[in-house]
């Protein structure tokens, strides 16, 4: 029997790398989009197979997480055996500009799909995209058993998410579990995470097109692993014969000025002369340190992270290099948003 999944957040990066991995698998992937007035499906166009084709196997579906019957009309016509819930308002400085919307979509989103899978009667195994921003002041190393304190709407919103998710699975004896990933990275990252907005800037500083890139706080310090590797642990956690919270991360701690020197270093540049400070980039609470300890994925999953973040930082200044060289005359094609956006 073919295997049926339902992806939230499809065209996000981890959906991408997510549909990518289950359409190996065999599985039938059907994914959630918004309707946007311009295509947003760049992430996953490699993937497209005309539907109208026997051999299709992913198929998409029009969709928001505010909108509670829809997803349980979906629920109902695609009868997936694994929901993936990785759709979210998903960038931390953005969530205190836009707190109420992150609320609905990062949080109520979630338990609007929960409840959809509850309403409409379906037998499957639920993922929730939790985040190691929940932990926020709480120092690190942190597993699965240190105290959430988030330090911004978006961390709550997760909180909320991860809760709901371990409540129907004890109220309603679903297959729910949290994945609590600490950052992961890649050449499909968003553009204003902070690794890509550096990759991105290193590539256009290296060819020409642009002198400075200005950055908040370079203190910070994260554990950034590559994410093609965290959706294959996503994947395991479904597989689990029990239900239960993993915490998927390197255990390298590496700041973000690590992470700069890393990257013009590897393009051969001194970041010195191209960093500049701007304080619209910082954040009214900042999360000062995550660093994981997911011995408990190792141990029962059999998951460990391989890239470790100079690995990573030089993976996506080798891609940003590339993309760059073959846009052809990319200071015209290619408009430069960090200017006016977060
Ligand atoms: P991403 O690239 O920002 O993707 C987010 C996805 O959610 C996109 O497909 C987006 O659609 C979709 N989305 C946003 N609002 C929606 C709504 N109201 N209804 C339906 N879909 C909506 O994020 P990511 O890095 O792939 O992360 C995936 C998930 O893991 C997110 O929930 C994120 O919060 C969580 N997470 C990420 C990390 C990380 O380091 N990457 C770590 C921990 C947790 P559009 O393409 O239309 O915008
Ligand atoms: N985005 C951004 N832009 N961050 C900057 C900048 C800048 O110009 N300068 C410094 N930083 C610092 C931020 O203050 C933060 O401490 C760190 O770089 C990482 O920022 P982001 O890349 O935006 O990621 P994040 O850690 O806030 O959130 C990401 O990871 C979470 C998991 O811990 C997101 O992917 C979340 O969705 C995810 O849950």
């Amino acid at each position: 029997m073919t295997k049926k999944a339902l992806i939230a957040g499809i065209t996000g990066q981890d959906g991408s790398y997510l549909a990518e991995l289950l359409l190996n698998k065999g599985y039938e992937v059907h994914g959630l989009i918004r309707r946007a007035s311009t295509f947003n499906t760049s992430r996953i166009d490699h993937l497209y197979v005309d539907p109208h084709d026997p051999q299709a196997k992913l198929f998409l579906h029009y969709g928001d997480l505010s909108d509670g019957a829809r997803l349980v009309t979906l629920l109902h016509e695609i009868d997936p055996d694994e929901v993936y819930n990785l759709a979210a308002q998903s960038h931390v400085r953005v969530s205190f500009d836009e707190p109420e919307h992150t609320g609905n979509t990062t949080g109520i989103g979630a338990i609007r799909l929960l409840e959809a899978v509850r309403m409409s009667g379906v037998k499957c195994r639920y993922y929730q995209a939790s985040s190691s921003e929940m932990f926020g002041a709480t120092p690190p190393p942190q597993s699965e058993l240190t105290p959430f304190y988030p330090r911004s709407p978006y961390g709550a919103a997760k909180v909320y998410a991860y809760w709901v998710t371990k409540n129907y699975r004890e109220a309603y004896d679903m297959f729910a579990v949290n994945g609590i990933l600490f950052n992961h990275e890649s050449p499909r990252r968003g553009e204003t995470f902070v690794t890509r907005k550096i990759t991105r800037a290193v590539a256009r500083i290296k060819a020409g097109v642009q002198q400075h890139v200005y950055m908040g706080n370079l203190d910070a310090t994260r554990d950034w692993g590559y994410a093609p590797e965290y959706v294959e642990g996503m994947w395991r956690m479904l597989q689990a014969d029990e239900p239960d919270d993993f915490v998927l991360g390197t255990g390298t701690p590496y700041t973000v000025r690590d992470f700069l020197v890393t990257a013009f270093e590897h393009a051969g540049l001194d970041w010195e002369k191209h960093v500049r400070f701007d304080e619209r980039y910082l954040r009214p609470t900042e999360v000062d340190a995550l660093i994981a300890d997911a011995s408990k994925a190792h141990e029962k999953l059999g998951w460990k992270a391989i890239v470790q973040p100079d690995e990573l930082a030089r993976i996506m200044v080798d891609a940003d290099i590339e993309a760059l060289e073959c846009e052809g005359r990319p200071w015209i094609d290619q408009v430069n948003l960090e200017g006016w956006i977060k």
